[in-house]
């Protein structure tokens, strides 16, 4: 099977999986990879994760322009910026889960970091997530904000909206996405309880031991 054929399957099992996990919902989310040769698979506007076609996904150029397939998700303008800035990123996961959602709609006083490192596979999966201010989805002037965050993270949460998770491949930047998600959930069931976040010396630990 060739590259394109194997992950266009690929994006059919993941967007599956992400709905019969209720991560997502309705038509909300988009999942995109890159093939080797820099062209750009991503689920088309308006599609439901669950219930995708390998033949409809969109093909696009690197520069955006649409090859095959449905009318690319409104959001494929982030996703380039994305791959754009990060050379080793071959997939990116955009969804609006529950929790992770209800992240993004607090007042956070440290923008830099939306959720507190409270377990090792957090930071190792996610590291550190930049708020980015509210945009309306499909507005392109999120581009700019989304590639500026990404040069520094593999994971940002856009305010009012939703996550963005790059990986090295599909499965990667879904473990993360999951793994942000189960972040978010344990920050909202800690509530207003004292949490004890790993510490500096315990993070920089995990970072020597799995550099990403
Ligand atoms: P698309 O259906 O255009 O991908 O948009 C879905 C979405 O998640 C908007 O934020």
């Amino acid at each position: 099977m060739s590259q394109e054929a194997e992950l266009r399957a690929k994006i059919v099992r993941m967007g599956s999986l992400l709905y019969n996990r209720q991560l997502a919902h309705g038509s909300a989310g988009n999942l995109s990879v890159r093939l080797d040769d820099g062209s750009i698979l991503v689920t088309p506007t308006n599609s439901c994760l669950g219930f995708l076609e390998p033949e409809r996904i969109s093909k696009l150029t690197p520069a955006g322009e649409l090859l095959s397939g449905d009318p690319p998700s409104k959001e494929y303008f982030f996703h380039m910026a994305v791959y754009e800035e990060r050379p080793a990123a071959k997939a990116i996961v955009h969804l609006h889960s529950t929790y992770s959602v209800a992240a993004s709609c607090l007042c956070h006083a440290h923008t830099g970091n939306a959720l507190p490192p409270l377990t090792a596979y957090h930071v190792m999966r996610v590291g550190k997530l930049p708020l980015i201010g509210y945009y309306r989805p499909g507005d392109k002037a999120l581009a700019d904000a989304v590639r500026a965050a990404s040069r520094e993270h593999r994971a940002m949460l856009l305010a009012n909206h939703g996550p963005i998770v790059s990986g090295s491949s599909l499965e990667e930047a879904v473990y993360a996405y999951e793994e942000l998600e189960e972040t978010a959930k344990l920050y909202f069931i800690i509530g207003d309880r004292k949490a004890s976040p790993l510490t500096a010396e315990a993070i920089a630990d995990i970072d020597r031991a799995f550099p990403s």
